[in-house]
């Protein structure tokens, strides 16, 4: 025999030599969830291990996550039903407890990387991320409102836009709105690829943000396609994105390394609340090793082609290297 792989598997140094991809702290981007308030750290149930901050507790827990080189975090807020209403106006109040925190963030820790969400479902009475009328997703009045909550986003201090309520055109629309006022600086991390996905279930609860009717197939892709995708990605880079990303990440290894064959820009991979859930529930019953499965799957994402992962594993793996 003159190939005998295993040769290249014979130690542990020896593997270590041939390792092709590494996972560090410096590929990911934490995903936090934010609720109004003070002294609020509330566990969500469909999600072990993660937490509701209110701003004040959300501070401690970045400061402590940049000292185990986490830089990146993005965002999300919870908002009470009394808050909502069918154009999702609070997302653009300059005193909504949203943006105060963004602001805080960012003027508490000027070096971390500051992502933000923008879609109307967390302050759309409807659930949905876009207008709805008499049953339909509006897609061309909804990049009104996007393009306004993302103005306010970055005037908080955003680094990073993330459009994720997969509108057409809304990266465009966007970008020009940012110039014009003045936000060149201001990247876009675009849904790109955004699959109609069941593993979205434990973020929904986390934010209470459900659809009220129907569900996102009119606006999010549908998982059977592949080439749907390059045509998402080719309009967002023509449109000036600054990022290509694909969500969920496990179930679309596949797309993520489509993307990073074809596009230049760096993909990211949104590693969502589901895969999370599924591995923690599967490792509380003790039917598999947590901590291997989180970071083989971690592994794949990076494996595939993705350079950034959003992922709620990011603290679990900073603790388990520090
Ligand atoms: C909202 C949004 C969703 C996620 C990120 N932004 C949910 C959805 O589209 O319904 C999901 C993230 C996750 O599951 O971790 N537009």
């Amino acid at each position: 025999m003159l190939q005998r792989p295993r040769r290249n598997r014979k130690s542990a140094a020896v593997r270590d030599l041939v390792r092709e991809t590494n996972l560090s702290t410096d590929d990911f981007i934490f995903p936090l969830f934010l609720v109004s308030g003070s002294k609020k750290k509330i566990e969500v149930d469909s999600m072990p291990g993660i937490f509701r901050f209110s701003e004040d507790l959300m501070l401690k827990e970045i400061e402590e996550c940049l000292k185990l080189g986490i830089k990146a975090f993005d965002v999300f807020p919870a908002y009470p039903e009394e808050l909502k209403d069918s154009l999702a106006t609070e997302s653009y109040n300059p005193n909504t407890f949203y943006l105060k925190a963004l602001k805080t963030i960012k003027q508490t820790f000027p070096e971390v990387c500051l992502m933000s969400d923008v879609a109307m479902d967390p302050y759309n009475s409807d659930g949905h991320d876009g207008i709805v009328k008499d049953g339909k997703i509006l897609n061309d009045e909804t990049l009104e409102i996007l393009a306004r909550m993302s103005l306010a986003q970055a005037d908080a201090g955003v680094d990073i836009l993330g459009p994720s309520d997969m509108m057409d055109g809304r990266v465009g629309f966007i970008r020009e709105e940012l110039d014009n006022a003045g936000f060149i600086d201001t990247s876009i991390m675009s849904y790109t690829a955004k699959y109609a996905s069941s593993f979205y279930g434990p973020f929904r609860d986390a934010l209470d943000s459900a659809p009220k009717f129907g569900d996102k197939k009119t606006y999010q892709m549908d998982p059977s396609n592949s080439r749907e995708a390059l045509i998402e990605a080719d309009l967002d880079v023509n449109e000036g994105a600054d990022y290509l990303m694909v969500k969920p990440a496990l179930a679309y290894l596949d797309i993520i390394q489509l993307l990073s064959q074809n596009y230049d820009l760096p993909i990211a991979a949104y590693n969502v609340s589901g895969e999370y859930s599924m591995i923690k529930a599967s490792a509380e019953r003790g039917w598999i090793d947590g901590g291997s499965a989180m970071l083989e799957s971690l592994l794949s994402i990076k494996r595939s082609g993705a350079r950034i992962i959003l992922t709620y594993f990011a603290k679990e793996f900073a603790l388990m290297k520090s």
